[in-house]
């Protein structure tokens, strides 16, 4: 097969998170997240795990730096702990929070990484949960002061700030599934919570933007997932509309197009009147982005079946069906689809035709890795499920989408939310015992795939 060269400039990374990484909850002036308060909740992560140590990347930064360095990545990915800067969610910043992202980001910087910083990686402050969270409006407000506040002192450093990670997973996995923290099962409030984190991210960008100096660059990421119908039922048609609209349209037709798309009241009055959208909230979200981030794992297949009860994401998709497609699927049991990866971000921009530049986020894979040998953990299959990915990304390029950037998730592994520690994305393995990092065979491939600016 021909070598694929990626467009000159082109951005890789890997990306983590604060709750997933850094440990030491209860050091510098830290204060709790919904994070802690979830993982403590006996029964709901899968080992029992928490967040408390993780990788312990608090203290072991530099060496993780380090490991960056031997990536040879361009940027890093990764976000700022709010409850570590603004223990109180409000109100003045924490030097020693500010502290450690100095420290963290010289320490890129000197290496030559840029940082690409996200504001909020679901570890909300859990005073702020404690007086409603993102169902209330004022945390949006919050959020806003807050990302001004970090931004106002950071800009010289951090070029890159986007608000949220995953909105779709903070809201309706948080608060209709229960499956995330802080665990409600509430479709209405689900629905209030995706607005409340759209308007803080269309006010935090309002708010750094009128601050800037003229390098800081906007943006957020959103998980978009490709929806296909089973058939040409029309109940399958409107099953994947649905699953469409809860999972795609509803996120990014308010950030991109200026307003939630047509058939969302209709679907959404079931659950609440609507009387937390407020005249003005839609032309606040759809502030102008400087990118979009895209965060991609798999596509589904969806079919109109059997109407059931209990919690779900998917708000309104009682009777729909997930089909599976007979793909080899990963740890995480998700089918391996990198198809849908070409389809999303070809629809992504045939569909929003002045979507500012996008970057794969995240997408990586876990695999049951084995113990290393010689210093190294064989993962081919994770060396093929990266190259396939990456091949179909540079397909999309090829046809005209503008996409500027690739983040794998993840650098090591990490407490992967509701799985605990069982489930290995990272490229390098981590020894929880010892803290001890082992590259998998799949860091040194994709550092000769940066260098090549491409898979061979
Ligand atoms: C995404 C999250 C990220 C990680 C990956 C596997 O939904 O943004 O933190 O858990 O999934």
């Amino acid at each position: 097969m021909a070598p694929r060269r990626f467009p000159h400039g082109f951005a890789w990374g890997v990306a983590t998170a604060s709750y997933q990484n850094e440990g030491a909850v209860h050091e510098g002036g830290r204060s709790p997240s919904i994070w802690d308060s979830f993982s403590h909740t006996p029964g709901k992560i899968a080992d029992g795990g928490t967040g408390d140590v993780a990788c312990d990347h608090y203290h072991r930064y530099r060496e993780d730096v380090e490991l960056l360095a031997e990536l040879s990545v361009t940027h890093y990915r990764f976000s700022l702990a709010w409850p570590r800067l603004q223990p109180d969610g409000r109100g003045a910043l924490n030097p020693a929070g500010l502290d450690f992202y100095v420290r963290l980001v010289d320490a890129l910087l000197e290496r030559g990484i840029q940082p690409w910083v996200t504001l909020y990686h679901w570890d909300l402050p859990q005073v702020l949960q404690d007086e409603g969270g993102w169902p209330e409006r004022d945390t949006a407000l919050r959020f806003a002061d807050y990302a001004a506040a970090v931004h106002e002192r950071l800009q010289d450093r951090i070029q890159v700030w986007t608000t949220l990670n995953e909105p779709w997973c903070s809201s309706l996995v948080g608060h209709a599934a229960g499956a995330h923290a802080p665990g409600i099962q509430d479709p209405g409030l689900a629905l209030r919570a995706a607005h409340h984190l759209l308007l803080g991210h269309g006010l935090a960008i309002e708010a750094m933007r009128s601050q800037a100096d003229d390098r800081s660059r906007f943006g957020v990421t959103v998980n978009l997932q490709p929806v296909s119908p089973a058939g040409d039922d029309p109940k399958d048609r409107d099953a994947a509309r649905r699953i469409d609209l809860i999972a795609n349209r509803m996120f990014v037709d308010p950030l991109l197009r200026g307003g939630y798309p047509a058939d969302f009241a209709d679907h959404a009055t079931r659950f609440t009147d609507l009387s937390h959208v407020a005249p003005g909230d839609e032309a606040i979200i759809a502030a102008p982005l400087d990118l979009l981030g895209i965060n991609y794992y798999f596509g589904v297949v969806v079919r109109s079946g059997e109407r059931k009860g209990g919690p779900s994401p998917w708000v309104g998709c009682e009777d729909v069906e997930f089909v599976s497609r007979g793909l080899p699927r990963t740890q995480t049991d998700w089918e391996i689809d990198p198809d849908g990866l070409h389809d999303l971000l070809v629809r992504v921009a045939r569909e929003y035709p002045g979507a500012p530049p996008l970057y794969l986020t995240e997408n990586g894979v876990a695999l049951a890795d084995r113990p290393p040998t010689d210093g190294v953990v064989d993962d081919p299959a994770r060396i093929e499920y990266l190259d396939a990915h990456f091949r179909a990304a540079h397909r999309a390029i090829g046809e005209g989408v503008d996409l500027r950037g690739y983040f794998v998730w993840t650098l090591m592994d990490n407490f992967e939310w509701r799985f605990g520690y069982t489930k290995t994305f990272g490229l390098y393995q981590v020894d929880f015992e010892t803290q001890r990092r082992t590259p998998k065979a799949s860091a040194r491939w994709f550092a000769e795939v940066i260098r090549r600016n491409g898979p061979a």
